[in-house]
């Protein structure tokens, strides 16, 4: 099993996932937000890379509109991008279409991959004993901020390549596989603290999500592993044969 990590979704275009197993991360907030709906009841997430076109596949007000851009709350949507509103008094069985800024454009650039599954720290040991099990080789996709390389995104795939480790050290892992897990060596050890003083962590702290932040620097609060297949993610849910 080989892990390799990309630092920015810009060092790769779509057809480098075909057939491929990815992890996409973006800490803050958007891997969070997604696994807290789907772990508050939503029924599943679809994520867009350009707002016209979650207004245009919204159907009427079927489903919930949620995101954001510069962290604020998008006109004419349900819901912004802090973790903490996706209650299961908003979402228990909606159906929501999810737009940010770095995010949702990550995990749509790998709409080719076999699987795409989303990592944040919340769900981190359930999806390092799960990409284990499936003993496929992994890229890791880092969200990053506008093209560029972010410290939590890295270090939460640090993270989750040391938990892999842990449970079976014969894994082989790239360059960028091994500087991550040393960020995390060196950052990775009260995540609440890198977080706020990270460039995106310090502009949330600055717009009053400082609640966001210590939220998404929970580890291993929750098993369920969010899956992006064919357009939308939902719970994985193993075969039952
Ligand atoms: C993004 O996709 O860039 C983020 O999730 C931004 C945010 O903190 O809402």
């Amino acid at each position: 099993m080989r892990i390799h990590t990309l630092f920015s979704p810009l060092n790769v275009d779509e057809l480098y996932f075909t057939g491929k197993t990815a992890v996409v991360i973006d800490v803050l907030r958007t891997t969070t937000v997604i696994s807290t709906a789907l772990l508050n009841g939503a029924k599943e997430i679809t994520p867009v890379n350009s707002i016209e076109f979650a207004m245009k596949i919204s159907g009427g007000g079927h489903v919930l509109l949620g995101g954001e851009r510069n962290t604020k709350m998008i006109d004419g949507f349900n819901l912004g991008n802090s973790p903490l509103e996706y209650t299961s008094e908003n979402v228990d069985g909606k159906s929501i279409i999810l737009f940010t800024t770095n995010g949702t454009g990550s995990i749509v650039r790998t709409k080719f991959a076999d699987d795409t599954f989303i990592g944040c720290f919340n769900n981190l040991q359930g999806l390092a004993e799960h990409l284990l099990n499936l003993n496929k080789d992994i890229e890791i996709l880092c969200s990053g901020s506008h093209g560029m390389f972010c410290l939590e995104d890295t270090v939460c795939a640090g993270k989750l390549i040391r938990k892999i480790q842990k449970l079976n050290d014969n894994i082989d892992l790239s360059d960028a596989s091994k500087a991550s897990l040393e960020l995390n060596t060196i950052f990775g050890k009260n995540i609440f603290e890198m977080l706020s003083e990270t460039e995106h962590g310090k502009f949330l702290i600055e717009n009053g999500f400082e609640d966001d932040i210590r939220y998404c620097s929970e580890l291993d609060v929750s098993n369920l592993i969010p899956v992006f297949q064919n357009g939308v993610i939902k719970p994985f849910i193993a075969d039952q044969d």
